[in-house]
C-alpha cells in the first residue's frame, strides 16, 4: 500500500483499526496464557495444592522485578497441567482470545521440559496442544503452528533428550526455540542441539537481547543460525548489529507489555519499539505471556498507541511484518497481506477528508 493511503486515517480511528486488522502472533508461550482462574480450576480438577489461597492472592504475586522473578511464578503456575485435556483447555482458551483480537495465525511456543521434568509424558503435552490447534482451525478459522522451546537454564544434554522424545511427533511442530533465564546461558551452550535441529529441517528461533547483551543476538544469528530473534530489543546497544538486522530483514518478535512488566524498560513511553521501526527493523508485536503481563495482542498495540505515538503507517508495518516473518508459505502470506490492505483501504475510504 502506498504511504498516501494512510494520510487521512485519524488518531481517533487507530484503536478500531488495530482491532480490525488481521495479524499474526509469533511470540507467545502457551504456558504464559494460563489465566489465574484456569490455574485454580485445573488445580481443583487435578487435586493439586497451590501455595496461594485465592485467585486474587495469586494475581497479587504478579509483581515482577526481572525475568527470573517472573519465571519462578510461571513454572509454579504450569504445575497444574497434568493431562492431555489440560493442555487442550489451556490452548483453547488462548485461541478464543486470539480470535477476539483478530489474530489469524499464531506460532506458539511450548516448554516440554517444564512438564516432562514433573513426570508428564511428552506425548500428553503435544497431543493436547495439537488437538486445540486443529479445533481452532476448524471452529474459529485461526491457523497455528507449534514451536518447541528448550529451557536454557537446563543442560545441553537435557535439550538433546527432549529433542529425542519429540522425534516421534516431528510432524506436529515446525521448529525449535530457546527460552527461560537468559543471563549466563549464552546461545553457544546450545550450538550442537540447534545444528542437529537444522539438519532435521526444523525452523529455528531463539530469545536473545531481552535481558542479555547484544552479543547474544549476534551469537544466536551466527552460532545458532536462527531465522527470527525473540525480543532483541537490546540490539540498539550495537550500531553495526542494527545495520545488519535491517539489511537482513531479520524479524524481531517484540513484546511491549512483557518488557514493561519485567522492567526491561521503566515505562511504555521509554520503550524503544518506535526507534527500532525508525531504523528499518522488521519489528513485530506479540504478547509473550499474556496472562501474566496484563494483556493479549491488541492490548499490546493499544498500549503502544497510547504511549509511543504510533500512527496508521506504523500499525500497518507491524501487522505486515508479522505475516512476512511467519513460517507459512508465500502464497498464504500474500493472502493475509491482501486482507490487511483491504482493511486499511476501507478505513482510509471512510476517513474524513481534510
Ligand atoms: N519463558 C516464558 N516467557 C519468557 C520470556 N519472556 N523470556 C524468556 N523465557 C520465557
Ligand atoms: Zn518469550
Amino acid at each position: 500500500m502506498s504511504q498516501s493511503a494512510f494520510a487521512h486515517i485519524s488518531r481517533d480511528q487507530l484503536p478500531a483499526l488495530v482491532q480490525a486488522m488481521p495479524k499474526a502472533e509469533l511470540h507467545m508461550h502457551i504456558e504464559g496464557s494460563l489465566e489465574p482462574e484456569l490455574i485454580f480450576a485445573l488445580a481443583q480438577r487435578n487435586g493439586v495444592t497451590l501455595s496461594y489461597p485465592t485467585v486474587e492472592d495469586l494475581r497479587k504475586a504478579y509483581a515482577f522485578t526481572d525475568l527470573q522473578s517472573f519465571l519462578d511464578i510461571y513454572y509454579a503456575g504450569a504445575s497444574v497441567l497434568l493431562k492431555e485435556q489440560d493442555f487442550h483447555d489451556m490452548a483453547w482458551a488462548y485461541f478464543l482470545k486470539a480470535k477476539e483480537d483478530n489474530v489469524v495465525h499464531a506460532e506458539l511456543f511450548f516448554d516440554p521440559q517444564t512438564h516432562t521434568d514433573r513426570g508428564v509424558p511428552f506425548e500428553v503435552v503435544i497431543k493436547g496442544l495439537h488437538s486445540a490447534c486443529v479445533r481452532a482451525r476448524e471452529e474459529l478459522g485461526v491457523s497455528s503452528e507449534l514451536i518447541m522451546c528448550f529451557l536454557r537454564h537446563l543442560s545441553e544434554e537435557a535439550a538433546f533428550e527432549t529433542l529425542e522424545q519429540s522425534l516421534p511427533y516431528r510432524d506436529l511442530f515446525i521448529g525449535v526455540g530457546l527460552d527461560s533465564s537468559e543471563r549466563g546461558h549464552p546461545p553457544e551452550k546450545f550450538a550442537r542441539v540447534f545444528a542437529r535441529c537444522k539438519e532435521l529441517g526444523l525452523r529455528l528461533v531463539a530469545h536473545a537481547g531481552e535481558e542479555g547483551p547484544a552479543q547474544y543476538i549476534i551469537d544466536a544469528l551466527d552460532i545458532l543460525k536462527v531465522e527470527r530473534i525473540d525480543h532483541g530489543v537490546r540490539c540498539l546497544e550495537d550500531a553495526d548489529l542494527v545495520k545488519r538486522l535491517a539489511a537482513e530483514r531479520m524479524a524481531l518478535t517484540v513484546c511491549p507489555l512483557s518488557n514493561i512488566k519485567l522492567c526491561v524498560f521503566k515505562t511504555m513511553k521509554e520503550h524503544n519499539l518506535k526507534t527500532l521501526l525508525q531504523h528499518g527493523l522488521a519489528v513485530t508485536v506479540n504478547s509473550d505471556d499474556p496472562a501474566y503481563f496484563g494483556g493479549y495482542m491488541n492490548q499490546n498495540f493499544l498500549a503502544l498507541l497510547a504511549d509511543l505515538d504510533l500512527n496508521a503507517q506504523d500499525a500497518y508495518t507491524l501487522a505486515r511484518n508479522s505475516f512476512e516473518a511467519s513460517f507459512v508459505s508465500d502464497a498464504v502470506k500474500a493472502g493475509w497481506i491482501a486482507q490487511l490492505d483491504q482493511t486499511f483501504a476501507s478505513f482510509a475510504a471512510s476517513a474524513p477528508k481534510a
